[in-house]
């Protein structure tokens, strides 16, 4: 047993879907979770500032004494390594995320949408190919959808977002792909547009949800789990204003985290 907080980064609110996850299958656990809303997007900068932003995300969790670090991140998990000697365990969404697409696809036609960097990457094709190398990846990066996201376009009528959907799903249901791998831990929170474009038989795949559960099975293995009779809390820290995440944060995990978000300067780590 341990009563430390898990530890959850993104580049911004995306990580939430992670987080969301987590308070449901581990309502006992607390959760520290950074959003770097200061510097959002990462995922169209060099791997060399990536991986500077990674470790900062890192350092900071690891001052709040964190038992777990979760790069709930597409882009950080694609192109950044996994931080060297860390005395904790560390999981990326892409690993978990590919074996549950690999699981799900009956046809073995998979697409896959993430950032440029991540697309750029190929992990997600490697990381298919290397479950089952019979599988065909169709990759699409989606550049503008974070910024969608950002900036709360995400109610059903925002048309522009609809548009944007429609362009970037197009070919890739074209191709006949019956899973879809949301590569970027932002994407499930345009989920129903991406339901309505797909136009259903496409099954989603949310590697904030999957890389949630797979990190929730390693801490029951390595018999890091809180006590059971409690209830978790979950602490929010952004690298800009609180109010533009709380806004939409509360929106997305459906209760209010008023008093729960704080402001830090990641430059400091
Ligand atoms: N959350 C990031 C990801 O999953 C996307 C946002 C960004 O570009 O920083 O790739």
């Amino acid at each position: 047993m341990n009563q430390q907080p898990i530890g959850v980064f993104d580049s911004g609110l995306g990580g939430l879907t992670a987080v969301k996850e987590l308070q449901r299958i581990l309502p006992n656990e607390d959760i520290v979770y950074f959003g770097d809303t200061g510097r959002v997007p990462y995922g169209n900068r060099s791997r060399e500032t990536i991986q500077r932003y990674a470790e900062q995300d890192v350092a900071f969790l690891l001052e709040k004494h964190v038992k777990m670090v979760i790069a709930a991140c597409g882009t950080v998990s694609s192109v950044a390594n996994a931080p060297a000697n860390l005395p904790i365990p560390f999981t990326g969404v892409v690993a978990p995320t590919a074996e549950a697409a690999a699981k799900a696809t009956r046809n073995k036609r998979v697409g896959v949408i993430g950032t440029t960097a991540t697309i750029r990457s190929g992990s997600y094709r490697t990381a298919l190919r290397k479950i089952d190398a019979s599988i065909e990846v169709f990759e699409r990066d989606c550049p503008l959808f974070v910024p969608l996201v950002e900036n709360g376009w995400i109610s059903p009528e925002e048309t522009v977002t609809k548009l944007v959907v429609e362009r970037y799903l197009t070919p890739l249901k074209q191709a006949g792909i019956d899973t879809l791998i949301l590569g970027c831990t932002h994407y499930p929170l345009l989920r129903p547009f991406l339901l309505e474009t797909l136009n259903g038989g496409v099954t989603l795949i949310d590697s904030g949800r999957e890389t949630a559960l797979f990190a929730a099975n390693e801490l029951r293995k390595l018999d890091l789990c809180n006590q059971p009779n409690r209830q978790g809390s979950s602490l929010f820290y952004v690298s800009d204003s609180t109010e533009g995440f709380q806004q939409i944060a509360e929106i997305f995990l459906g209760c209010s985290i008023q008093h729960h978000v704080g402001r830090i300067d990641i430059e400091r780590y």
